[in-house]
């Protein structure tokens, strides 16, 4: 494959996809879309989960995560986190004593994963016209917001995400995820943008994640074919972007290795006409049924 851009487009004002929009999605598997939250409303996002960092207490979890990928499945600490609101450190956050290297906010790899139904600015946020018209764009007939997470990458420290897809942790039956990348600071190749590597969404997916009769989780390969991550492709993307991708659609992000944070918010819709797995990793639980896009 030749190294193709990722279509780049101003952000429609209704929110709904133009044919050549989808056209592009349906053959790339993402699309980017400038200009599509005015950076007010980011910087309110912004300000909110500073809020919400400065309220937490390290000391609840850093025992967890001091010595330790957070990332690790078996962790309840996060796969609870599914129907609330918690707090993910990067792996380099904490020094050999214990203390963090870095402010409190410039130490966090995510907040995840159900902002959007549990925080009254962050549900303003994600429950919008524009982005039900855009979500409608894309053929759901029942939309539900599976998850949220704020990601930090901070300064310094923020770590390099290894080529994935997320419908690997997102998994329904048929396939049925589509993420939402909101970029909250400008995302540079310098600060850890996302890459794509346009049209290898039509590949198989590579693994699923699911848990155990033991109750341990797993990764597991069902297609050993590997992606042409040669052909990745930068996805840039100025505060106030939203770029849309396949849960099929293979991603990674460089770490952050310059003075300036990459922060990003993030939803992923599942069709809830779709089968979704009792095995996944993210329950929400019988109090807190998913939702789509009406506010309440
Ligand atoms: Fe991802």
């Amino acid at each position: 494959m030749s190294n193709p851009s990722i279509a780049t487009y101003s952000a429609p004002t209704d929110g709904e996809l133009s044919a050549e929009m989808l056209q592009r999605f349906r053959r790339d598997g993402v699309i980017v879309l400038r200009d599509y939250v005015p950076v007010s409303e980011c910087a309110r996002l912004r300000e909110r989960t500073l809020d919400l960092v400065d309220a937490f207490d390290p000391a609840t979890v850093r025992s967890v995560f001091s010595t330790t990928r957070q990332t690790q499945l078996n962790d309840e600490y996060f796969t609870e986190s599914g129907n609330k609101i918690r707090f993910f450190f990067e792996d380099d956050a904490f020094d050999e004593d214990g203390e963090l290297r870095q402010p409190k906010h410039d130490s966090l790899n995510k907040i995840g994963h159900a902002m959007h139904d549990l925080d009254p600015v962050f549900d303003a946020f994600s429950r919008t016209p524009k982005l039900a018209a855009s979500v409608g764009s894309l053929g759901y007939s029942d939309p539900g917001i599976l998850q949220s997470m704020y990601i930090f990458k901070p300064p310094g420290i923020g770590g390099e995400v290894v080529c994935h897809q997320d419908s690997t942790f997102l998994y329904t039956e048929p396939e049925s995820c589509t993420g939402f990348w909101f970029a909250i600071d400008d995302a540079t190749t310098e600060n850890g943008c996302m890459y794509f590597i346009p049209g290898a969404h039509k590949m198989p997916l590579k693994r699923r994640n699911y848990r155990q009769a033991d109750g341990s989780f797993v990764i597991e390969t069902l297609d050993d074919t590997p992606w042409p991550v040669e052909d990745k492709v930068p996805a840039e993307a100025p505060a106030g972007t939203l770029v849309i991708f396949d849960g099929r659609a293979p991603h990674l992000s460089g770490p952050n290795h310059s003075d300036s944070s990459r922060h990003a918010y993030t939803l992923h819709v599942i069709d809830r006409t779709c089968h979704y797995p009792a095995d996944n990793w993210l329950q929400r639980g019988d109090d807190m049924p998913l939702r789509g896009f009406d506010r309440e």
